[in-house]
């Protein structure tokens, strides 16, 4: 199959649309990352979604639309809650779980009784979904277990001949996935950090979220998981990627100590002036927007350079860090070594 990459213009979105309504699949910008969109009435397009990113099957999707009265047509009920959060920061980073009705493609939701549903604010992805009129079910647009493509060329890279049509719509301006944060059961859980923190959500829900215990932490054997996505291998780039936990003196004395062939550094804007290894900057130290936009893009380009071991300053874990932070360890398969 050959793929074309053609801008986000009204010819595009056109395209885009048609292509999704015959069933076919269309990566398109979103402002977290790139997403690989398929219509999510259809299960034969969403299967395409799988095939195409070698997806395990049991993981289920986001779907991606365009208003409240769409979201009504998926799920049992929007709840009061539910309401309150979508009326706060939607459209935006933050996707909502709530049991559904039956209606969507069961390939979506992988078996579950709940569907995961987020409005994007990309003009773009805004565009697709209406011209379309249809539901998108929506992974980031990699291979599975790659890192997240947060600009075209790296859609490019991993689905070059898997689908027909890659909008270019420029450089993601999130850089990490949505925020997850399931409200089907009792209690509300945060289930995947993004750009829109637990204290935001808390803020808004005048309740306490709790944040699934694999965000943060290695799954044991046999351990249940919230989210079927926290199983898998994530975010991996072919160096091997060990995080250091201390501060900038602390991490150049440790580089100094493992300057073999093959080693870099992904490190903070202020480490760069210093660096004696070859080294990849992943945004401020004290700007966590700035390393999720550029976390991603960072790790494709230490693969690029041909960086075999990698070691990563260590992000703070609390607001949009916390983001960071739960990326980098699923990166580094949770190697982590305390300075
Ligand atoms: O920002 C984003 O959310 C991007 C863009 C394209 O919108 N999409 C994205 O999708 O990150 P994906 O498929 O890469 O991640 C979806 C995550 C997975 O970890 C999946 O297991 C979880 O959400 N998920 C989806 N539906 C779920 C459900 N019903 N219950 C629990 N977890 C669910
Ligand atoms: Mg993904």
């Amino acid at each position: 199959m050959q793929t074309n990459l053609m801008q986000a213009d009204s010819s595009g979105i056109l395209q885009a649309a048609q292509l999704l309504k015959q069933g076919e699949l269309v990566a398109i910008p979103t402002e977290t990352v790139y997403g690989l969109a398929a219509n999510a009435m259809d299960g034969t397009a969403v299967e395409k979604i799988f095939a195409a990113k070698g997806r395990p099957q049991d993981n289920p999707l986001i779907v991606h639309i365009d208003s409240i009265e769409m979201w009504k047509t998926l799920v049992v009920e929007v709840t009061e809650d539910a309401k309150k959060l979508a009326d706060a920061f939607w459209p935006g980073p933050l996707t909502i779980i709530l049991p559904h009705n039956g209606n969507l493609a069961e390939q979506v939701c992988a078996g579950l009784d709940t569907v995961a549903v987020r409005v994007p604010s990309h003009p773009v992805a805004q565009k697709v979904i209406s011209e379309s009129g249809l539901p998108l079910a929506a992974p980031s647009a990699n291979l599975s277990g790659s890192p997240s493509p947060t600009e075209a060329k790296y859609v490019l890279q991993d689905m070059q001949g898997r689908i027909p049509l890659i909008l270019e719509g420029g450089s993601c301006e999130v850089g990490v996935e949505s925020t997850v944060i399931s409200l089907a059961g009792k209690k509300p859980i945060l289930l995947r950090p993004g750009y829109i923190t637990k204290e935001q959500l808390e803020q808004v829900l005048q309740k306490e979220v709790e944040i699934a215990h694999a965000v943060t932490h290695i799954l044991e054997q046999g351990e249940k998981v919230e989210s079927p996505g926290m199983k898998y291998k994530h975010y991996a780039p072919k160096a091997q990627v060990t995080i250091l936990k201390g501060n900038s003196l602390q991490y150049q004395q440790y580089l100094q100590q493992h300057n073999h062939q093959g080693v870099a550094a992904l490190c903070f804007e202020e480490d760069a002036p210093a660096m004696q290894v070859p080294f990849v900057v992943y945004g401020k130290e004290n700007d966590p927007s700035s390393q999720a936009r550029e976390l991603f893009s960072a790790l494709r380009k230490l693969d690029e350079n041909g960086a075999q071991q990698v070691y990563a300053r260590c992000p703070a874990e609390d607001g949009v860090a916390l983001a960071v932070y739960n990326r980098l360890l699923r990166a580094a398969a949770f190697r982590v070594v305390q300075l």
